[in-house]
């Protein structure tokens, strides 16, 4: 519970307001505005809620200027290095870090639900081929709730449980079919013996032909990739679930909200869109020419996986992935790829410019995850679909706290009115 010692005095007009001052164990003073339009007759101005704090959280920390991310308290270089995915989503669905016993439980747990109702299949079949894997993972999760009856009321606190494992589990399915399908290759399915990553890239890889295995470097530098996207605060797509959540919504409706938020191309289709604009670049000697674009004000073109709205000064997933990116690069021999030798040079050449450092502006985890996925032969299609399956943790467990916080109501934002004044409707003939 946020400190609550300190006022703050809101004067307009004749009038003069105290407004409580809540302090958070980390990050700055949030000012306490909700009696504001009660007591004041006056909203708060805010688009992209650049100023405004929406709820209360415990899971995840951010200081943009120092560059820290912190899980429940832990910094995410630890536990991108020492950790591994199912122990990050551990962590943020129940608050501490598990035992040994517990680990194995929820392992098993998570394990024991990854395959999907063999009715889904026929679902997956009735969307067109070359359909995005972002719009068939919208579809299949929000039908989700079609066939898992038995954990749509959020009321009962088992059920949610349930449905959390249930979406952390079945979502490597899901995107995997996707893309499996988009390639027409026959539906693999999870196998129990493999961990969360292999079982992942098993799924994508793997076809009944031939025997697959999966190379340790690769499932770890997947496992890195999944920890590292595991959750972030309150961005655009954890606020999107929950505002659906607020109305009551069932979670497999409102993880399909967030899936949907996640796919524009300023947030998760940011490592599609990177590696897109990588390709057009073409190769290092175009670079000048697409920097200058990025900086000409006329041109709306940016540098994608370039900039962050929370991080100024470097984001520290990132300085993880690009590790990861370095050691994959390494093992698969990719050095003379164009697209590769691009991203490093456009790397260097962004660093080295003034604009970038005014604004600071230097490359995001996206940058380096759309290196990493393209090393291992995903389809830039598949960057965003594994971004969501990555942060449906995060999802949930933001889902999770809300539905249990006592102040949770229907998110309901308010605006600054600037259309017409009343006027009388006026017949059509009299226009
Ligand atoms: N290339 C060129 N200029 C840029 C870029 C860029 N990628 N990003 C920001 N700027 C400029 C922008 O033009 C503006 O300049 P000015 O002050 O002269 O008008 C200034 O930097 C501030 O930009 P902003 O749009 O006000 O910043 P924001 O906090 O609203 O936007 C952002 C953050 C991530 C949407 C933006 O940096 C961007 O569009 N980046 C490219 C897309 C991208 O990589 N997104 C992935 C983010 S990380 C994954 C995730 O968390 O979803």
């Amino acid at each position: 519970m946020a400190d609550t010692s300190k006022t703050a005095t809101l004067t307009f007009d004749n009038t003069s307001m105290e407004l409580p001052i809540l302090s958070p164990t980390a990050g700055p003073d949030v000012i306490d505005i909700r009696k504001l339009y009660g007591q004041g007759d006056v909203f708060t101005y805010d688009p992209g809620f650049t100023s405004t704090a929406a709820c209360e959280s415990t899971i995840t920390f951010i200081d943009g200027e120092k560059g820290e991310l912190l899980h429940r308290g832990y910094p995410i270089d630890q536990l991108a290095s020492k950790s591994h995915y199912l122990e990050v989503c551990y962590l943020l669905l129940y608050g501490e870090l598990p035992s040994a016993e517990q680990l194995e439980h929820f392992e098993f747990t998570i394990t024991h639900h990854t395959m999907l109702h063999e009715q889904m299949q026929y679902f997956f079949r009735g969307f067109r081929r070359d359909a995005h894997p972002m719009a068939v993972m919208v579809g299949v999760v929000g039908a989700m709730a079609a066939f898992y009856h038995d954990s749509t009321d959020i009321s009962d606190p088992r059920q949610r449980e349930i449905a959390s494992h249930r979406l952390i589990a079945k979502m490597p399915t899901i995107a995997a079919w996707a893309y499996k399908y988009s390639i027409g290759q026959p539906f693999v399915y999870p196998r129990n013996d493999l961990t969360y990553a292999e079982n992942f890239l098993h799924m994508c890889f793997a076809v009944p032909a031939a025997e697959y295995k999966v190379d340790p470097i690769l499932s770890r530098a997947m496992d890195r990739i999944f920890t590292l996207h595991a959750d972030h605060e309150q961005n655009a797509s954890t606020s999107t679930v929950r505002l659906a959540s607020s109305s009551g919504a069932n979670p497999f409706a409102c993880i399909a909200a967030g899936i949907a938020c996640l796919w524009g191309p300023a947030h998760g289709g940011a490592n599609q869109a990177c590696l897109e604009m990588l390709k057009e670049i073409g190769s290092p000697e175009n670079i000048p020419e697409y920097i200058a674009r990025a900086k000409d004000k006329e041109d709306p073109f940016r540098l994608m996986g370039f900039g962050h709205r929370v991080y100024k000064n470097f984001d520290p997933r990132a300085t993880v992935m690009k590790q990861s990116a370095d050691e994959v690069l390494d093992l698969l021999g990719v050095e003379n790829n164009p697209i590769l030798a691009t991203a490093k040079e456009l790397e260097t050449q962004a660093l080295a410019d003034p604009y970038f450092a005014e604004k600071k502006l230097f490359p995001n985890v996206d940058f380096y995850s759309g290196i990493i996925l393209e090393a291992m032969g995903f389809p830039t299609s598949m960057f965003t679909p594994i971004f969501a399956l990555s942060r449906t943790v995060g999802w949930v467990s933001q889902w999770k706290e809300q539905l249990a916080d006592p102040t949770m109501r229907i998110g309901r934002p308010r605006q600054l009115y600037t259309g017409a004044p009343y006027r009388d409707y006026v017949e059509v003939e009299n226009r």
